[in-house]
């Protein structure tokens, strides 16, 4: 019996499958790993004996739930030809080994005449779970399909509770924690873009301390949802979200879904985010095929904004170098007519007035003082006070009829146009050929509204990263930072494209301590855009000190954004002192696990490396109320083992890995808002 299973495992996970050739595969198993060898005591359908009043032939949870042949739970599609074929049930399956760790199932629906291909991977190195399915219109009509799920995952009958994200511009990653009932869960963003309000993608909790978590490759609309089923379990249904007549399959026409990342682990949602960073740092095309030691940025934005003027620039630009900044980003401002965001958004080519002999004399000067040049655009968006605008009202996304709303005085460029990708792809090329530029900070500051007369949010992104893979082919050495009214664009699927994100364009550093929590349940360290910003922080009007800034923006991809030049003596020192730091303890910060706690009384904690050696970053985001400070409780060390306690200021200790463990680090007095570092030695 054991040959109708499909079994996949991973150092920490494992997932069976049963697989008939008449049906879908049912989800037996997805959870900690299973030693080898173990396979259900029996089929499912011989454990379970038919209840009163239901169908006679049982119909548990597969891996592509249908409608209307005895499924009743959400199904994987919702698809028909013209009110007809919308039922959905695979008559045949066939399973393919791609590689030791990566199945295909073929799936045909007989009946509705549709294919489906479902590729199943669990990659050893990152115990992440990646599915994706392509549907396939063998019929002789046009199929519109209303829903495509990339995965149908099973969740088991002790999962508790959903933590999701959601926000806005200056806010993000704001944590929303469900209670999972037998009512459903449904967390859908329609915004065009990957969202500040709903991020694709959540963790579970179950009652055992096993957590399970799964996000969406994709830069879209997006929709998931959990629903309670009727053995206990829950299924977890992650996708593209389609507007009404999106997709219109003409036959032998396939669509392919964005991947799904999702994890099991038994060590909880720390062991799901590390599951995440392990298999988000293997999508990254870093220039020469490896990353290299995150540069300390500045960008100009929030210390210029649109006022460039080319001496003050230069003197910025010998103000940083002189305190270790390695790239110097000059954000947006620098194009043609472009003094404030009423216009010239198209118009990428240096302002005449601002930069009478281009952009060369600034960049070459950057370059000269040994920091790389990097340049803010905003290909996606046009403003129509521009002259791409004016030339070309068409390329503007617009249905025909309605007002063409703008945000921020912008609208959206249709990205499906091939004449329009060509436009930005030579206009962004010129300038990459003419400077000395090698990094790319790629904005999309608004949301869309519509997607043309024919919907085309799907276009929207694959036109995007068309774009973006052209661009980073024909310039394989540039960096790309994804960025959207700050961390609107952050996901898996454009990661593929990209090597940093802006977080949030909220650089107030107690906001930061919560938004960059949210952002490393899913992603890692070393793509976290963090930047030391202005006091009173301009988003937020809040003060605080230049210590806690640079000590709350530390562990992420480190920067700057404030003018230097007007910064007092002491400050200047200090966060000369603080890029030293970040030098000094980035390549640990940037690999290794994360694993993140609190303390109780507004102390927030993570850990960066290996359970032997690692870095202890401490951060009070208000003043205590105790007297006594917490202790801190390190889970993840090794309990046979004594440890190193080194602060950064005074001397070590020795203390044993089970007291830090069960009793936990004791604390010193820290001041309201305040950073301390540990580094944990194993002896
Ligand atoms: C967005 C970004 C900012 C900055 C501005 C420029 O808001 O998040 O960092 O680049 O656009 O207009």
């Amino acid at each position: 019996m054991s040959d109708i299973y499909a079994i996949l495992h991973s150092p920490a996970c494992t997932a069976i499958w049963e697989v008939r050739a008449d049906e879908a595969p049912l989800w037996r198993y997805w959870g900690p790993r299973l030693p080898d060898g173990v396979v259900p005591p029996a089929p499912l359908r011989e454990e379970r004996p038919e209840p009163s009043f239901s169908l006679h032939h049982d119909m548990p949870l597969n891996l592509f739930p249908g409608i209307g042949m005895g499924w009743f739970g959400a199904p994987a599609l919702a698809a028909h030809r013209a009110g007809r074929d919308w039922t959905h049930a695979a008559t045949q399956c066939r399973m393919e080994t791609l590689a030791e760790n990566t199945l295909r199932f073929h799936l045909v629906d007989a009946v509705a005449e549709l294919a489906i291909a479902i590729t199943a991977r669990l990659d050893p190195a990152s115990d992440v779970l990646t599915l994706s399915t392509t549907l396939t219109n063998t019929g002789v009509d046009v199929l519109d399909v209303n829903w495509l799920a990339s995965a149908c995952l099973p969740l088991p009958p002790d999962a508790q509770s959903v933590l999701s994200y959601t926000g806005r511009h200056n806010s993000e990653f704001v944590p929303v924690e469900d209670t999972l009932s037998r009512s459903g869960w449904r967390r859908e963003n329609r915004r065009g873009l990957t969202s500040h309000d709903c991020f694709p993608g959540a963790l579970v909790r179950c009652a055992d301390g096993t957590a399970y978590g799964a996000q969406l490759a994709w830069s879209g609309n997006h929709i998931q949802s959990i629903d309670w089923i009727d053995d206990g379990r829950r299924q977890w249904l992650l996708g593209e979200g389609f507007a009404p007549g999106e997709i219109r399959l003409a036959p032998g026409d396939s669509i392919t879904t964005p991947e799904v990342l999702a994890t099991v682990s038994a060590h909880g949602m720390d062991g799901v985010s590390q599951a995440f960073h392990r298999a988000i740092r293997a999508r990254i095309a870093w220039p020469g095929g490896a990353m290299s030691p995150r540069k300390v940025h500045l960008n100009t934005w929030e210390g210029f904004y649109f006022d460039h003027d080319l001496d003050a620039l230069k003197e910025l630009a010998d103000a940083a170098a002189t305190i270790g900044i390695e790239r110097f980003v000059l954000d947006d401002g620098w194009f043609a007519g472009r003094d404030d965001d009423t216009s010239s958004l198209g118009d990428w080519w240096p302002d005449p007035v601002k930069y009478p002999e281009g952009l060369a004399p600034l960049a070459h000067h950057v370059t000269a003082l040994g920091m790389e040049f990097g340049l803010w655009v905003e290909p996606e968006m046009v403003n129509p006070d521009s002259g791409l605008y004016r030339a070309h009202p068409d390329w503007a996304l617009h249905v025909d009829g309605r007002p063409r709303l703008t945000a921020r005085n912008q609208l959206v460029l249709d990205m499906s146009l091939p004449q329009l990708r060509d436009y930005l792809f030579h206009a962004i090329a010129l300038l990459l050929r003419e400077l000395p530029i090698s990094y790319l900070k790629w904005d999309h500051n608004r949301d869309l509204t519509h997607a043309g007369n024919h919907a085309q949010y799907r276009a929207q992104v694959l036109g995007t990263y068309e774009l973006m893979a052209r661009l980073r082919a024909a310039f394989p050495s540039v960096e790309i930072e994804s960025c959207a009214g700050g961390g609107g664009r952050i996901d898996a699927g454009i990661v593929a494209h990209s090597h940093r994100f802006w977080t949030s364009d909220c650089i107030d550093a107690v906001s930061r301590a919560s938004i960059q929590r949210g952002f490393l349940r899913f992603m890692p360290p070393e793509l976290m855009g963090s930047h030391v910003g202005a006091c009173p922080a301009h988003s937020t009007g809040r003060m605080q000190g230049m210590a806690f800034r640079s000590g709350v923006a530390l562990p992420g991809h480190f920067g700057v954004e404030l003018d230097l030049r007007h910064l007092n003596e002491a400050d200047r020192d200090e966060l000369a002192v603080a890029i030293a730091r970040y030098k000094a303890l980035r390549e640990q910060f940037h690999h290794g696990h994360v694993w993140q706690g609190d303390a109780d009384d507004h102390i927030l904690w993570q850990a960066h490396g290996e359970p032997h050696d690692l870095l202890l970053h401490i951060t009070r985001i208000a003043p205590t109320s105790w007297r006594h400070a917490p202790h801190l409780r390190l889970p993840m060390l090794d309990p046979d083992r004594s440890y190193r306690v080194a602060p950064e200021q005074g001397e070590p200790r020795e203390i044993h890995g089970s007291w830090l463990i069960q009793n936990g680090l004791p604390l010193p007095p820290m001041k309201g808002e305040a950073v301390l570092i540990h580094h944990l030695t194993a002896l």
